[in-house]
């Protein structure tokens, strides 16, 4: 390997001279799930057929995904917009898919064995009970509430009617989280004091500006049944677009992103409540189109055994990132691979600064005669970096694993408790944010205060 003219074995013998250390690297591709080839006939007793719920940015994704996948069938599309009922259409390519715009005529059909819901989030509750009640597994997409009183009411609803429900944060099926998951149970990392994670965009589509499609109007959409419980207002085409830029509707940069960022951390640390406290700054600096949410947010969460720093701008391109910040190494996350280099958390040189030069060499000459590295006996700290396969997708793999609970009944890989664990913490930055104060997480109450 010859990276700026450095090979890394000169690397290792400069790194080892200077301070009794040697750095290496070692890449490892991680394993996807075996989901057996598409191809193959799937007898029909083994087969799931579903029903998808919106079918527009997210669940027209999730619609091409699943049709893909072995022995799984769209059997039904539910939207309020014609535009979107055409689409649905299009990715089966069968103009007799059975549509319509009312779900619960999905809930009602005998042939449909699960729910597939991609509705803004001010529809995730009422579509969620409404499923489990009519005796339908349901995955619906994140954050799972909207307020924090719904998540107690789909968590009953699910457990009462003995429901698979799985929430739409993939990264909790990411094989690349579960090996960062694998590093922190093996306790490589040490003790993990300090996680950071972030994100950032910078183009309108990034900021939700999404453009409204042009046959958009009361004849084509229902609009009276997509407020459903936001308060009622005339027929607003922005609204129905970008409705992430509204409270009523979505919770801005937390709702939005926050919580792909908090499944990742509470999937790997194993986290199995919301959030203890939080505290939120941010500004609304760029996108003054009418949105009454930031377009700049950082949280500081603390956890019972670490503190977390989330930070999202809709206004400067930035990669995705998780650090987990251990007392025996650090471990980063950035899409599709994570490294873990690991630390002694010793000191490799002697620690006298601001001595005088003589007693600073009498120091140093005993401290190497203690701790200096033995010939040959250098340790080497290898980083290791694991990677995806080729064309590796979580949200195959997370809708796969939905479909696997539907067929065999083993439990959601994230079920109504963990979405609605992750959806608190959105909700305790945003109480942060607008009431300008630190968000406490009650566990008696199950409420917020301030
Ligand atoms: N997991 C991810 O990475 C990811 C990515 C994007 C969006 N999402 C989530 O997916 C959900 C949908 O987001 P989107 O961007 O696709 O929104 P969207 O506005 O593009 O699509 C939502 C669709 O749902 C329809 N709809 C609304 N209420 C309905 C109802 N009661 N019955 C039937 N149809 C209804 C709308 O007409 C619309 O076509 C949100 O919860 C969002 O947070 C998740």
């Amino acid at each position: 390997m010859q990276k700026d003219g450095i090979t890394r074995r000169d690397f290792m013998r400069t790194s080892a001279g200077a301070t009794g250390l040697a750095l290496g690297a070692k890449a490892i591709l991680l394993e996807a799930s075996p989901i057996p080839n598409p191809a193959r006939p799937v007898p029909a007793n083994d087969r799931v057929r579903f029903g998808i719920i919106g079918v527009g940015m997210q669940g027209s994704g999730l619609l091409r995904t699943s049709i893909k996948l072995p022995g799984v069938e769209c059997g039904a599309a539910c939207d309020l917009y014609d535009g979107r009922i055409e689409l649905a259409k299009e990715i089966t390519d069968n103009p007799q898919l059975m549509t319509s715009k009312r779900y619960h005529d999905l809930l009602d059909n005998k042939d449909l064995d699960c729910i597939v819901a991609a509705v803004p989030d001010h529809w995730h509750k009422q579509i969620v009970v409404d499923c489990c009640s009519a005796g339908k597994d349901v995955y619906c997409e994140k954050p799972m509430t909207h307020q924090v009183s719904e998540g107690f009411e789909m968590i009953a609803a699910e457990q009462k009617n003995n429901r698979i429900v799985q929430i739409g944060s993939q990264r909790r099926s990411s094989i690349v989280y579960l090996k960062a998951k694998e590093l922190f149970d093996q306790g490589v990392l040490g003790d993990v004091c300090l996680v950071e994670s972030g994100m950032g965009r910078n183009d309108p589509c990034g900021a939700w500006e999404y453009t409204v499609p042009p046959d958009l109007s009361p004849e084509t959409v229902d609009w009276e049944t997509w407020l459903g419980s936001a308060p009622k207002r005339p027929f607003d085409p922005l609204r129905w677009t970008r409705w992430r830029c509204y409270q009523d509707y979505g919770e801005g940069i937390p709702g939005d992103l926050f919580v792909h960022l908090l499944t990742g951390i509470h999937t790997i640390a194993g986290i199995t409540a919301p959030p203890e406290r939080a505290l939120s700054a941010g500004g609304l600096f760029r996108w003054k189109d009418g949105r009454d949410v930031p377009d700049v947010m950082t949280t500081l969460y603390e956890y019972p055994n670490f503190r977390a720093a989330l930070r999202v701008s809709l206004n400067t391109e930035a990669p995705e990132y998780t650090r987990l910040m251990g007392t025996k190494g650090l471990l980063e996350i950035h899409g599709n691979w994570l490294s873990f280099t690991p630390q002694d958390g010793e000191n490799h040189e002697p620690c006298t600064p601001g001595w005088p030069k003589k007693m600073k060499a009498d120091y140093a000459e005993k401290w190497e005669a203690e701790h200096g590295p033995k010939p040959g006996t250098q340790s080497v700290v290898e980083s290791t970096t694991f990677f995806t396969p080729p064309g590796y997708s979580e949200s195959r793999e997370h809708l796969w694993n939905y479909f696997q609970s539907v067929r065999t009944r083993k439990p959601s890989v994230e079920d109504a408790t963990f979405g609605n664990n992750a959806a608190i913490g959105c909700h305790l930055a945003n109480y942060s944010y607008f009431k300008k104060t630190v968000a406490v997480w009650d566990e008696a109450a199950k409420d917020i205060r301030g």
